[in-house]
C-alpha cells in the first residue's frame, strides 16, 4: 500500500510505521491517522509481521492533532464526523502488540497515540504533554482517560490543567514509560524489544496483550476470572505443550503458534 504521510518497513517479523510529517512536527491529520489506521490493519493481517513499532522523528514522535485541519471545525462538524473516535477504536482493535518508540515530543494526540500502543519506550529527548488546555480544548484521545490511569489523578490533572510537558525520566518514574534510553539506542532498544516478543507464541503473545489490556476495563474479581479462563486456555495449544518441554529439556522453544 502507498502512503504518502508515514513510512513503513517490514524487516525480521516486525513491522516498523514512521510518522512522516516534518514540516508539521508529525501532526495528526485526517490523512495520516487514516494511513497509520490502515497499516497497522495490514501488519496485524500479514503472517510475517509478530510485533509493531510506532515511531516518529529525533524531533517529534507527534505534537498532536493538527491544530490547523481543527480549527475551523465547529461543533457540529466534530460531532457529525465523530473525530477521533475512529482511530481510538481502530488501533484499539489491533490484536498484535504495538510498541511507541518516543523521541522528542508526544503532545496532545501524540501522547494519546503514544498510549493507546501497548507499551512506550522513551529516549531521554522525550516530552509528554496534554497542552490541549492553551487551545481552548480538552483531550480528544485518551488524555484524560488512559493519562489518569498510568500516572494517576495528580499528575494527570497537574498535566491536564497546567499544559506542562513532562520529560523521560519523570515519565519513566510516573509510569508512563517502561523504559528510557540514550536517543541513538531508541530504535535499537525498540526493535530489540519486538523481537524478543516476535520470538514468542503468537498466540501466548496476543493472549498476554488481551489480558493485561482487560485490567483496565475490569473490577479485579472479574479481571482475575477473564485472566484464569485465558490461562487455562493456553493448555489447549501445542505452543504450551513445546515451551514447558523445552524448559525442562534445557533448550530453547521452538514454537509454531499453534
Ligand atoms: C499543526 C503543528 C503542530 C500541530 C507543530 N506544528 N505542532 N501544526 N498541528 N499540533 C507545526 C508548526 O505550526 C510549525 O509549522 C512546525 O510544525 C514547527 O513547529 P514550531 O512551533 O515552529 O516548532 P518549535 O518552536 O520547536 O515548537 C515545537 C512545539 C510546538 C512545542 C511542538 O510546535 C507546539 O506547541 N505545537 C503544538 C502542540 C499542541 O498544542 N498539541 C496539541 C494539539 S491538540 P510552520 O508551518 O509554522 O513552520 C490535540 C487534540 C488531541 O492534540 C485530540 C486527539 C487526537
Amino acid at each position: 500500500m502507498a502512503f504518502e504521510t508515514i513510512i513503513v518497513e517490514i524487516e525480521d517479523h516486525i513491522a516498523l510505521i514512521k510518522l512522516n510529517r516534518p514540516d508539521a512536527m508529525n501532526a495528526l491529520n485526517t490523512q495520516l491517522l487514516g494511513e497509520l489506521c490502515d497499516a497497522l490493519e495490514d501488519a496485524d493481517g500479514n503472517d510475517k509481521v509478530r510485533c509493531i513499532i510506532i515511531t516518529g522523528s529525533d524531533k517529534a514522535f507527534a505534537a498532536g492533532a493538527d491544530i490547523k485541519e481543527m480549527s475551523a471545525m465547529s461543533y457540529v462538524d466534530v460531532f457529525n464526523i465523530n473525530l477521533f473516535a475512529d482511530a481510538n477504536d481502530r488501533v484499539s482493535a489491533i490484536r498484535k502488540p504495538i510498541i511507541a518508540a518516543v523521541a522528542g515530543y508526544a503532545l496532545g494526540g501524540g501522547c494519546e497515540l503514544a498510549m493507546l500502543c501497548d507499551f512506550i519506550i522513551a529516549a531521554d529527548t522525550a516530552k509528554f504533554g496534554q497542552p490541549e488546555i492553551n487551545l481552548g480544548v480538552i483531550a480528544g484521545l485518551g488524555g484524560s482517560q488512559r493519562l489518569t490511569r498510568f500516572v494517576g489523578k495528580s499528575k494527570s490533572m497537574d498535566m491536564n490543567l497546567t499544559g506542562r510537558f513532562m520529560d523521560a525520566e519523570e515519565a519513566e518514574r510516573a509510569g508512563l514509560v517502561s523504559r528510557v534510553v540514550p536517543a541513538k539506542k531508541l530504535i535499537e532498544e525498540a526493535t530489540g524489544a519486538a523481537q524478543k516478543i516476535a520470538e514468542k507464541s503468537q498466540i501466548t503473545a496476543i493472549a498476554a496483550k488481551e489480558v493485561v489490556n482487560r485490567s483496565y476495563e475490569l473490577p479485579l474479581s472479574e479481571g482475575m476470572l477473564f485472566e484464569r479462563r485465558v490461562f487455562h486456555s493456553m493448555f489447549a495449544t501445542e505452543d504450551q505443550k513445546e515451551g514447558m518441554a523445552a524448559f525442562l529439556e534445557k533448550r530453547a522453544a521452538q514454537f509454531r503458534d499453534k
